[in-house]
Order: structure tokens, then sequence, then C-alpha cells
């Protein structure tokens, strides 16, 4: 019976340096792919808005005020949604019209690797 619990605490620790891991390299790939438009730190707005606990929230809502395609939506940054977007914004748009407003995005970024997005989005969350 002890067996398990030690077993379940070096589980534990043989997962948390992989998911480390992943936050690390989405950091690497955020300061490459996204950092010179976009602040995530809650100071201030770029090009792009602030980024800041933007997983999981309404699209359009912080207080930048140069939103085109993103000004006044009704959906939220789940996975699904952020992962499409920075595949390529452009596309994404166009692909689902009724998301967004009439206004084409001023947002052109195409992140063509899964991973890479994959480690974006988690970096995203943590954040
Ligand atoms: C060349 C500048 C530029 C780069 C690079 C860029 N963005 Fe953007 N981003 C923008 C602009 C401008 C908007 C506003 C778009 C609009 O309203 O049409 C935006 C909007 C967004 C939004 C919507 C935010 C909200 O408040 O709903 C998200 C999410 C986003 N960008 C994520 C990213 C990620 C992640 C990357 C890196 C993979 C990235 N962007 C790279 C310029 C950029």
């Amino acid at each position: 019976m002890k067996i398990i619990p030690v077993a379940a605490v070096l589980a534990a620790f043989a997962i948390l340096p992989v998911s480390e891991a992943m936050a690390v390299d989405g950091k690497k790939a955020f300061a490459k792919r996204c950092k010179s438009c976009h602040d995530i730190n809650f100071e201030k707005h770029r090009t792009g808005p602030n980024l800041a606990g933007i997983m999981g929230s309404k699209a359009g809502t912080t207080d930048f005020k140069k939103y085109k395609a993103l000004k006044g939506v009704d959906f939220v940054w789940d996975e699904a949604n952020m992962d499409g977007w920075i595949a390529d914004s452009k596309k994404f748009q166009k692909a689902n019209k009724d998301m967004f407003a009439k206004k084409n995005t001023t947002m052109s970024v195409k992140v063509k690797k899964a991973e890479e997005r994959a480690a974006i989005i988690e970096y995203l969350k943590t954040k």
C-alpha cells in the first residue's frame, strides 16, 4: 500500500519539468513572434492590445483604442480560437466572418508550426 503514494510523488516530479519546459519555449516564441506588438504584463498597449490574462477572456475588451476586426465582437479566446488566430490571423477572420466586425484585421501573423502555437498558448495561460 505504501508504494502507491511514492509512485504518485515521483510521477508528479516527472511531469513538472515538462510543463515548465513548455512555458519556457512559449516565452521565447512569444518574444520572437508577438512581443514587438504586444505587451503581456498589464503595462501598456503597443501596436496591438495588451495580452495579460487574454486566455478565456472575451475578445476585443481591453481599453485598446485601435481595435479593427475585433471591435464589439462576441467571442472568447479559447484554445481553438487562439490557435486559428495565430496560425493565420487574416485567414481566420475570413473563415469566421460572422465572429468578426466588418473591418479587416490589422494583425497579420502566421505561426505555421502547431507545436510553436501550442507553446505560445501555454505561455499565454500563465499570464
Ligand atoms: C505586427 C503586429 C502584431 C504582431 C506581431 C502580433 N499581433 Fe496580435 N494584434 C495586433 C493588432 C493590431 C491587434 C488588433 C487587431 C484588430 O482589432 O483587428 C491584435 C490583436 C490580438 C489579439 C486580440 C486581443 C483582444 O483584446 O481580444 C490577440 C489574442 C493577439 N493579437 C495575439 C497575438 C499573438 C499570440 C501574437 C504572436 C503569435 C500576435 N498577436 C502577434 C498586432 C500584432
